[in-house]
């Protein structure tokens, strides 16, 4: 496939697109982000009136990795665990539920919580919703947590991060029963995802979506070195842990890590999660590596009804000419996050019915 494009990932302008911490606090891991540029743009030069720092190229992108496909790998999941609540409701009769927790009104957590209500009802799982105002109490919180802790209907909780800054995370998720974790965050679950010969009850759905796009690809990650951008609870910690437990040898690469570029050159597979768009570059890729893309990042795009477009942390352009694979975004790990959340739902159904 050949395309003429201005190059997306040549900006140093990144405070204007995301309050990210590594943007202002790093020069080693130098975090550049790009703006978007349109090829209608009339003054590529300038956006918004303001100057940028940069001068676009026109280039020829020759894509040669394979496109991973979490759209159809997802759907592909919601499909086995449709016919899987079938035969349970069939069965015995049990419906899987989640109950859902939002605190506030962040307009991207509400966003995600209306997708992962939407997702529920599509494969038959039963949803509760809990909307609380941005500022009740922690208690008010832990009281919902320990009501759907003790109803039988309730099979996973989740509470959507992130939490106002009043409240004490750490308290909150402590509160979930680990049997009903189904985010994996429970610092039990968490342990035990870090200790050899110890099994979690749940995995952290974003990074147990990446590994499962490696299994469904045909990648093989045994053995091979891997490097993962970014440690946050969420994503980077949890997606080493694991990928460390599919027997990798693993680096985390973070905003105090000196030569970034280096290390991650050195990798087989990169899992990328650090919110800042259009970060890793094609010269940061080894020749035939595997390129997994966490970031969901919004960039300035005046041709867009909404006036910006999502983008990941990988300059997929650059990156699609080195990788042997690559996730897009979106389509890439986005799905995946949403089937992994109903996949430990529907394993915490049977597990407390002991349905097999
Ligand atoms: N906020 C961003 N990602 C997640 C997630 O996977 N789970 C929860 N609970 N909150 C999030």
């Amino acid at each position: 496939m050949a395309s003429t494009i201005l190059s997306d990932c040549s900006s140093s302008s990144a405070a204007r697109i995301l309050p990210f911490h590594m943007i202002r606090s790093t020069n080693a891991l130098r975090f550049r982000c790009s703006v978007f540029l349109h090829p209608k743009t009339p003054n590529p030069r300038q956006i918004h009136g303001k100057s940028l720092a940069f001068t676009p190229v026109a280039m020829t992108t020759e894509t040669s990795a394979k496109v991973i496909d979490g759209k159809s790998i997802a759907k592909q999941i919601r499909d086995e665990i449709t016919s899987e609540i079938s035969r349970m409701k069939d069965e015995i009769g049990i419906v899987p539920g989640l109950a859902v927790i939002l605190v506030g009104t962040r307009k991207d957590s509400q966003t995600y919580v209306r997708n992962k209500k939407k997702a529920c009802e599509a494969v038959g799982i039963t949803s509760h919703e809990v909307n609380l105002q941005e500022d009740c109490t922690e208690e008010e919180v832990i009281k919902y947590i320990s009501g759907f802790n003790n109803d039988p209907s309730v099979h996973g909780i989740l509470v959507q991060l992130p939490l106002p800054r009043h409240m004490n995370e750490q308290n909150i998720l402590n509160a979930v029963n680990i049997e009903k974790d189904v985010d994996g965050f429970h610092p039990l679950n968490i342990g035990r995802l870090a200790m050899q010969g110890r099994e979690p009850l749940f995995v952290p759905c974003t990074p147990k979506g990446c590994i499962e796009l490696l299994h469904r690809s045909g990648i093989d990650i045994k053995g091979k070195r891997a490097v993962v951008i970014g440690r946050s609870n969420i994503v980077g910690m949890p997606a080493a842990l694991l990928l460390q437990r599919q027997n990798a040898t693993i680096t985390i690469v973070h905003s105090s890590t000196k030569n970034p570029e280096e290390i991650i050159r050195q990798a087989d597979i990169v899992i990328s999660a650090t919110g800042v768009a259009n970060l890793v570059r094609g010269s940061w890729i080894k020749p035939g590596a595997v390129v997994i893309d966490v970031g969901i990042n919004p960039v300035d795009d005046p041709e867009s009804p909404r006036g910006y477009r999502l983008v990941g942390d990988v300059c997929y352009e650059e990156v699609a000419k080195i990788a042997s694979a690559v996730t897009p975004v979106p389509g890439g790990v986005g799905p995946m996050t949403i089937a992994m959340l109903l996949s430990n739902t529907l394993e915490s159904a049977k597990r407390l019915h002991n349905f097999k």
